[in-house]
């Protein structure tokens, strides 16, 4: 494919080795884009004639077109994305197209290439996250006031609204979102005229182009810029993170489903057999999501080991880049549809958690913040409901069914409004405070959800 330089053709070993077509054919609308807008810049800079310009975006458009339908061939022995689209335009419009590649090199090209990818990627996968925490909020309305333990260390701790476990999950995803938002203003700066690493001597009005393109500034320094790669590694951390938060929930979920806790049920659409145990309904959505989860975080290593050791400025090692994009690109987007599609299926079993939940247990901390609301001091106060505890489980005896004197043995604050304390639905009025699941505050998040999904 060489000529000038070399003597002899590329070794069929080698260029099986270094093609990236076979991958990054996908940025081929990107690649398009960026030439149309570049064609522009050598317009504007009198590189180009309006003819040529024209007979170069059309072509462009055409050879779009043909991808798009399937009609396009691309090339191994042309090594990449931007070289077959390049050589297929200048096949057929001649002259004009052997222009374009003027003031840039395939060192920029791909640069921009990734950042409009990522870029429009983000934008979809936002609209995913969006989805799947349209999907918890929906669920938790399901599930209305049904109240379950929370736990710590996998231990029953305190009762918990199972709307507000749900919306534990879309806090975590607004999270994501701004981390996608974010991500995606610090990657929407153009690289293109940065050239292979020291920009061109044909200057090029950069701004001009960048708008075209919809970026918002423009590199600053060309070594730089083909070579950074820090907005993948954005990128893929921010899909990681989400890789882990639906992971933790598949783990939530592959819970529940279990005969042990059985706080939820799966529909048939989401859950499979066992091919020997007739009886099984695996939450296998679950479980493949905190496996993928994995891959996720090894792209992402992938990445970040492959620019650790890259002397500046551009080197082929990062073609190695693609491949771990796209998988994580893949995998999340997947995940997250999958995931969407499973909760809006996903029952709470209401008698079940709330039997978990009428443990008299729950309610400790509750016994000892009522002895601090009448003057004990709050380490006291454990003290004293630790051994009530003790007593409860030696005589077998919950809280309940224990006497005022019974009660008064351990502390004199006790009084007899003492039994008030010991219902959850009190329990669960008492936890005013922001951030904490009253009646109230969970109905107030899910209005607060609901208000601002139907606003994206
Ligand atoms: N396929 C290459 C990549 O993904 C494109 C840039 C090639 N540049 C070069 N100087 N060989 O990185």
């Amino acid at each position: 494919m060489w000529k000038g330089r070399f003597a002899q053709e590329t070794s069929a070993l080698v260029q099986r080795y270094g093609e990236s077509v076979s991958f990054d054919w996908r940025l081929y609308a990107h690649d398009i884009a960026g030439s149309i807008a570049h064609s522009k810049g050598l317009l504007k800079a009198g590189i180009l004639t309006a003819e040529e310009q024209q007979q170069i975006e059309k072509g462009l458009l055409g050879i779009r077109a043909d991808i798009e339908n399937g009609e396009f061939e691309f090339k191994e022995a042309l090594e990449d994305v931007h070289m077959n689209i390049e050589a297929e335009l200048t096949r057929r419009i001649g002259p004009a197209g052997a222009k374009l590649h003027t003031a840039r090199s395939r060192n920029d090209q791909v640069a921009t290439d990734a950042r409009l990818y990522c870029r429009s990627s983000i934008d979809t996968i936002m609209k995913l996250v969006r989805a799947m925490q349209a999907a918890l909020v929906e669920c938790a309305e399901r599930g209305g006031d049904t109240v379950m333990p929370g736990y710590t260390h996998l231990q029953r701790g305190q009762p918990v609204f199972f709307a507000h476990h749900l919306l534990a999950y879309v806090e975590m995803l607004e999270r994501d979102t701004s981390r996608l938002a974010d991500c995606r203003q610090r990657l929407n700066v153009m690289p293109l005229g940065s050239g292979a690493l020291a920009g061109s001597t044909i200057i090029l009005d950069r701004e001009y182009v960048a708008s075209l393109l919809g970026f918002d500034g423009v590199t600053q320094n060309s070594m730089d810029a083909v070579s950074d790669r820090d907005f993948v590694a954005e990128f893929l951390f921010t899909i990681s993170m989400i890789g882990v938060h639906l992971s933790r929930l598949s783990e939530d979920v592959i819970l529940w489903a279990s005969a042990e806790f059985a706080f939820v049920t799966l529909s048939d659409a989401h859950t499979t057999g066992s091919s020997l145990m007739p009886q099984k309904k695996n939450p296998d959505v679950a479980e493949l999501t905190r496996g993928k989860s994995a891959r996720l975080i090894g792209n992402l290593m992938s990445l970040l080991a492959l620019i650790k050791g890259l002397p500046m400025t551009y080197n082929r090692d990062l073609q190695e880049d693609k491949e771990p994009l796209f998988d994580s690109i893949d995998t999340i987007s997947a995940a997250l549809e999958v995931f969407a599609e499973m909760v809006s299926g996903m029952d709470v079993n209401r008698a079940r958690t709330e039997a978990a939940a009428a443990d008299p247990m729950l309610l400790a901390t509750d016994l000892a913040d009522y002895l601090v609301n009448r003057g004990v001091p709050f380490r006291q106060a454990h003290e004293v409901i630790g051994k009530l505890v003790a007593h409860s489980i030696a005589e077998r005896k919950p809280f309940g069914d224990m006497s005022l004197e019974e009660f008064q043995g351990f502390s004199q604050a006790f009084k007899a409004d003492v039994m008030s304390c010991l219902n959850v639905k009190t329990a669960m009025e008492a936890r005013k405070g922001i951030g904490a699941p009253s009646p109230q505050n969970v109905r107030d998040r899910l209005a607060h959800w609901r208000d601002v999904l139907s606003s994206c």
